[in-house]
């Protein structure tokens, strides 16, 4: 497969300013406990950022949290510096690819094709070049001959592969990736890993139980436990550091 990008760091201009940044953040389900308790990080151009987490945990809740999918009980987030409120939405959702863990909560359109071109077509791209943006997206995903197709007609994984083509199809600065590889067979996996690294994107930032795998495509974890980020730091020695994964909830893969 091509390279989506022939330099990763062209679009980062400024390489420490800060482009996520969430305070003191609280999220109630309704009539329970907060799932997020208190909740502040900073991610900064350049970052590549796990969120690990027990299942359950909360971080599909904390994802939703900074596209604005949830709004927040008290705390604040910022994108690029502009609060998530409500009149703000679109102005930060331009910015931010989000794929949802369920890759069907994002594949509405009749043909896959559709699927991938809706996003930059809302965005006024032109026809011709959101086709062939499109086009070139399912083929590095090995999907062009079903592009005809709609989603329902692949399999799980084709469709999470589709999700993640017409997300790419954006070209957002920010990435945010829900388990992105579930469904994935280990050889779609590494393509993947491979695609993520050469995307000029200013941050990713992946939710995951695949610790191998993001041991592979982010240099830093921030863990999800009891509401709160007890560990923010770099992955590998986390990847290593067995005791702790475990009081974290997250024992080593069998
Ligand atoms: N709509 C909802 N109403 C009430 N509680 C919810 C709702 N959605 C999720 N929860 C609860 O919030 C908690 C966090 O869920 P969330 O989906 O954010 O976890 P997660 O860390 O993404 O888990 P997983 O690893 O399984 O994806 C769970 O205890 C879940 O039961
Ligand atoms: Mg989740």
């Amino acid at each position: 497969m091509k390279s989506l990008t022939s330099n990763p760091q062209s679009s980062i201009r400024h390489p420490h300013a800060t482009v996520v940044e969430v305070q003191n953040l609280v999220y109630t389900y309704a009539n329970q406990e907060p799932i997020l308790r208190d909740i502040s990080f900073k991610l900064k151009a350049g970052d590549r950022v796990a969120l690990m987490g027990a299942t359950g945990s909360g971080k599909s809740t904390l994802l939703e949290n900074l596209i604005g999918l949830k709004q927040p009980h008290s705390g604040q987030i910022w994108i690029n510096g502009i609060p998530v409120e409500h009149k703000t939405l679109s102005q930060v959702r331009r910015q931010i690819g989000f794929s949802f863990q369920d890759a069907n909560d994002q594949l509405f359109m009749p043909t896959i094709l559709e699927d991938v071109t809706f996003g930059p077509r809302n965005y006024g791209v032109s026809p011709a070049l959101a086709n062939d943006r499109a086009h070139q997206l399912l083929a590095d995903f090995g999907l062009e001959a079903y592009a005809n197709r709609s989603a329902h007609q692949l399999s799980g994984g084709q469709r999470r592969l589709v999700a993640l083509a017409a997300i790419l199809a954006l070209e957002p600065e920010i990435l945010i990736l829900d388990e992105p590889t579930n469904g994935l067979d280990p050889a779609w996996r590494r393509h993947l890993a491979q695609v993520l690294l050469n995307l000029p994107v200013k941050v990713i930032l992946i939710a995951s139980h695949d610790l191998n795998w993001l041991g592979k495509v982010t240099q830093r974890a921030l863990v999800l436990a009891n509401g709160r980020i007890p560990i923010d730091k770099d992955i590998q020695p986390l990847l290593q550091d067995g005791n702790t994964l475990d009081k974290l909830g997250l024992p080593v893969d069998w």
